[in-house]
C-alpha cells in the first residue's frame, strides 16, 4: 500500500482526530508532506475535517473505485496487485489490451467508473453509466495452448456468482457462455479478449461488467426490460470497491484452480452450477438457429447440443430458453 493508502488507514483507525504529528511519526514523513497527503485525498474527493488542535478526521469517502479501496477487501496475490483507474475511459479492455502488448505482468487491472465505449460480446455495446456499476478488466498470462483458453469465460461467470452469493445470500444462475443472470435478468457479462501466437496464448483480457447501483432510470431503453442489478434486486446499496475486492479474489481462487486442475475441472464446475445438461435449448449462431437438447460443455467451452440424436457442437452464439 502507498503512502496515501496508509494515511487513510491512520484516519480510519482513529475514532475522531488523528493528529498530524502522530501521522508522520508514523510514517516517517515531515508534518508538511502530511497535509500534502490530506490536501490530495480532498481532491479526489475525500472529506477531511481539519482541526488545529486536534489534527484530522476523516468525514467522508466519495464512492469510488481507487486502488486503495478495493484494496481493503481484496485478498489475492496477483489479481489486482496494480490497479489502474479512470473516471472516464473508452473501454477497460482496450487499455488493458494496450497495456499487456507493452509489458504490462499478469495480475494488473484497469478498472473505471464509466465507458464511453463500452464493449459486449459479439460486437454489441455494453451500457457503462458513471459510478453504478464496476467496469474491469485484468491480464492473464496463463502458459496454455489457445484451444485450452476459452473456458477462462467460466472463471469469470464463477466468480461473479459466488460474489453475488456472497454479498447478498441470492443464487445467480448462469446462461452459455458468459452471462450471469438474477431473477431471470441479465447482471454481468464478460468479454475475453485474447492474444496468441501459434501455440501459445500471449496474455488474455477478462473484461467483467457487473451491475451494483444501477436503478432502472439509469437504464438504456433497449436493456430495461432484459436486466437487473445488486441493488434492484435487493433493495440495497452496496460499496462498490467491497464488491471489487470480493469479484477479484473469488476470480483468483478461479484461476488458481484453473491453473492447478486444468480447464476440465473448470468446465465441470460451470456445467454443473448451469445445470445445463438435459436442459431442451434453442441456440442462435451467426443468423442460423438450432434448437435441441443441452448435453454438456466441451473441454474448449463449446456446447454440445443434441438435435434429433446428432451431437452438434456450438462454439458461440446466444441461448433462448
Ligand atoms: C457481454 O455480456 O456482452 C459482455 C460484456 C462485457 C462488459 C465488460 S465492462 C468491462 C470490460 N470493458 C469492456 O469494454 N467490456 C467489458
Amino acid at each position: 500500500m502507498d503512502n496515501l493508502g496508509e494515511v487513510l488507514r491512520y484516519l480510519r483507525e482513529s475514532d475522531g482526530f488523528i493528529s498530524g504529528d502522530r501521522i508522520s511519526g508514523r510514517l516517517g514523513v515531515s508534518r508538511t508532506a502530511v497535509w500534502k497527503y490530506m490536501n490530495q485525498l480532498e481532491r479526489y474527493g475525500y472529506n477531511i475535517e481539519k482541526s488545529k488542535g486536534k489534527g484530522y478526521h476523516l468525514a467522508g469517502t466519495p464512492d469510488r473505485l481507487y486502488g486503495w479501496e478495493i484494496d481493503r477487501y481484496r485478498k489475492t496475490d496477483v489479481i489486482g496487485r496494480r490497479i489502474i483507474h479512470r473516471d472516464k475511459i473508452d473501454s477497460t479492455n482496450s487499455l488493458a489490451f494496450k497495456q499487456a502488448l507493452a509489458g504490462e505482468p499478469e495480475g494488473t487491472c484497469v478498472v473505471a467508473e464509466s465507458q464511453e465505449k463500452g464493449k459486449g460480446r459479439l460486437g454489441r455495446k455494453w451500457s457503462s453509466p458513471a459510478g453504478k456499476n464496476i467496469y474491469f478488466s485484468v491480464i492473464l498470462r496463463p502458459a496454455i495452448h489457445p484451444s485450452t483458453v476459452y473456458p477462462i469465460t467460466f472463471l469469470s461467470s464463477l466468480a461473479v456468482s459466488d460474489t453475488i452469493g456472497e454479498l447478498t445470500g441470492l443464487e445467480a444462475s448462469l446462461k452459455w457462455p458468459n452471462d450471469v443472470l438474477l431473477h431471470d435478468r441479465k447482471i454481468s457479462g464478460t468479454l475475453l479478449e485474447l492474444s496468441t501466437e501459434a501455440d501459445m496464448v500471449r496474455f488474455v483480457i477478462i473484461g467483467i461488467g457487473l451491475n451494483v447501483n444501477l436503478e432502472p432510470k439509469d437504464m438504456d431503453q433497449e436493456i430495461k426490460a432484459r436486466a437487473t442489478s445488486l441493488s434492484m434486486a435487493t433493495k440495497k446499496t452496496f460499496e462498490r470497491p467491497r464488491v471489487c475486492g470480493i469479484l477479484m479474489s473469488n476470480l483468483e481462487r478461479y484461476y488458481n484452480l484453473f491453473r492447478e486442475d486444468g480447464e476440465m475441472a473448470i468446465c465441470d464446475i460451470w456445467e454443473e452450477k448451469a445445470r445445463i445438461r438435459g436442459k431442451r435449448l434453442e441456440i442462435n449462431q451467426m443468423g442460423e438457429s438450432y434448437k435441441g437438447i443441452a448435453r454438456g460443455i466441451d473441454r474448449d467451452g463449446a456446447i454440445l447440443l443434441d438435435i434429433d440424436g446428432k451431437i452438434k457442437k456450438i462454439i458461440a452464439g446466444d441461448v433462448n430458453f
